[in-house]
């Protein structure tokens, strides 16, 4: 198409006004007209009718399917209008020459005579339109939609490319990221090691020969090497949980969340905590890494606790095609304008010294959940108000997802 078409008109109903799209053409449109016809008198109507509405045609006749099939190799045009019965073989063979060229040029059938139930037939086949030749008035109206509708669905076909190229560019960037991460928190361990032992063994031999303001700047060095350690581990953790296609089993979820609690009895006794639950589903879930987000959350309800002692409950409901899971406490509670932040990576709304820990637990929740093909929330109920608890929501689907953990 050397020209964009007028567009069509959308009446107010919604509906195209397609009367004004095939006469009423604001500029003159170039069209390249391929003409399959045997007969000359109808040729020349064609024609006709195309320059009176508006069309600056640019036309190329072909009359058996080896002509054809030279004239499209040749130059491409715009449209193909085709006799339905050219005698020795028929104007929908002009399709499956298209086809087999890989190119992709609308064909309007133009007939003498055509059924409702052929017309059907030839359209399913791969036609676009089709006009008799006693209302060829209508043949403009059929050839701007046909252009317009091609126009579309290039477009269509070009953003879904698009996407696609975008969604693999993504996947790897995602991926060599986290390889990066990996690889610099693994080798990263080994010299801070070197660090920590070596300033921990100078503090320990040299201690009668050094001045207390030497021994608090070693207590300094050890403490801040030991913490990079503890941080460097959690970003393995972190880097780790996205690497490789994790199993996922139908699992029972009861037993999962009892091994995280069984790994925080110690907490659990020292704060006096209740940690009650409902009955929990059998999902397709990685077990460890669902075992690692309760215990991240439970966790977190414990040691964010407020003056009483921690009372903690997990539910879970049923929904369509997933389930959610609440993990509800009794603690400090998290100011709304801070529930965006939380599950970003060493994203803490305190001081270690007011609470331990590196901020990273929530992050790893959400790779896992997201992972799984679902997705985690906090509800705070603070509002204002000293220890009235946070609730941190999540789901999983009911079944195996494509990308996630479940594939
Ligand atoms: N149950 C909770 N109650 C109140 N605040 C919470 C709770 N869980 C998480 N938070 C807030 O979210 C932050 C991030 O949590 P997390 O990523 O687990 O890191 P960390 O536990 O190391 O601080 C915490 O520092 C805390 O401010
Ligand atoms: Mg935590």
């Amino acid at each position: 198409m050397m020209q964009t078409l007028a567009v069509a008109e959308v009446a107010q109903d919604g509906s195209r006004k397609d009367a004004e799209l095939g006469v009423v053409a604001d500029k003159t449109v170039a069209l390249k007209v391929l003409i399959v016809e045997d007969n000359s008198f109808d040729q020349e109507l064609i024609l006709r009718e195309l320059r009176r509405a508006g069309f600056d045609v640019n036309a190329a006749l072909a009359q058996t399917p080896e002509a054809f099939a030279i004239q499209i190799r040749g130059t491409c045009p715009d449209i193909v209008l085709a006799d339905y019965n050219l005698g020795p073989w028929r104007g929908m063979e002009t399709v499956e020459i298209l086809r087999r060229e890989k190119l992709d040029v609308p064909v309007i059938l133009v007939s003498g005579a055509l059924g409702e139930v052929e017309a059907v037939e030839c359209i399913k086949q791969g036609a676009t339109d089709y006009v008799l030749k006693d209302s060829l008035a209508r043949l403009p109206i059929a050839i701007r939609r046909a252009l317009h509708e091609k126009q579309i669905e290039h477009e269509r076909q070009r953003a879904q490319q698009d996407l696609a190229r975008k969604a693999v560019e993504l996947a790897r960037s995602n991926q060599d990221l986290e390889q990066f991460a990996y690889v610099a928190s693994h080798d990263l361990q080994e010299p801070l090691r070197m660090v920590a032992a070596y300033t921990q063994l100078l503090a320990e031999q040299y201690r009668a020969q050094l001045d207390e303001k030497a021994q608090r700047y070693i207590h300094y060095a050890v403490d801040g090497a030991l913490r990079m350690q503890t941080l460097i581990q959690d970003l393995l953790t972190f880097s780790r949980c996205g690497r490789a296609d994790m199993d996922a089993e139908v699992s029972d979820c009861n037993l999962i969340l009892q091994r995280a609690l069984d790994r925080l009895c110690a907490a659990i006794e020292e704060s006096h905590a209740q940690v009650t639950h409902d009955v929990l589903p059998t999902l397709p879930v990685n077990r460890s890494q669902l075992e690692h987000v309760f215990q991240n959350l439970i966790s977190n309800a414990i040691k964010f606790r407020g003056k009483e002692p921690p009372a903690v409950h997990i539910s879970a409901h049923p929904e369509a095609d997933e389930w959610k899971f609440f993990v509800r406490d009794n603690g400090i509670g998290i100011a709304p304008e801070n529930t965006g932040m939380i599950f970003a990576v060493f994203k803490r709304l305190h001081t270690r010294s007011e609470y331990p820990g590196n901020g990273i637990g929530l992050s790893i929740c959400k790779k896992i959940i997201e992972q799984h093909g679902g997705r985690i929330w906090v509800e705070s109920q603070s509002e204002g108000k000293p220890s009235v608890g946070a609730t941190f929501g999540f789901t999983l689907p009911t079944t195996r997802q494509r990308n996630g953990a479940s594939s």
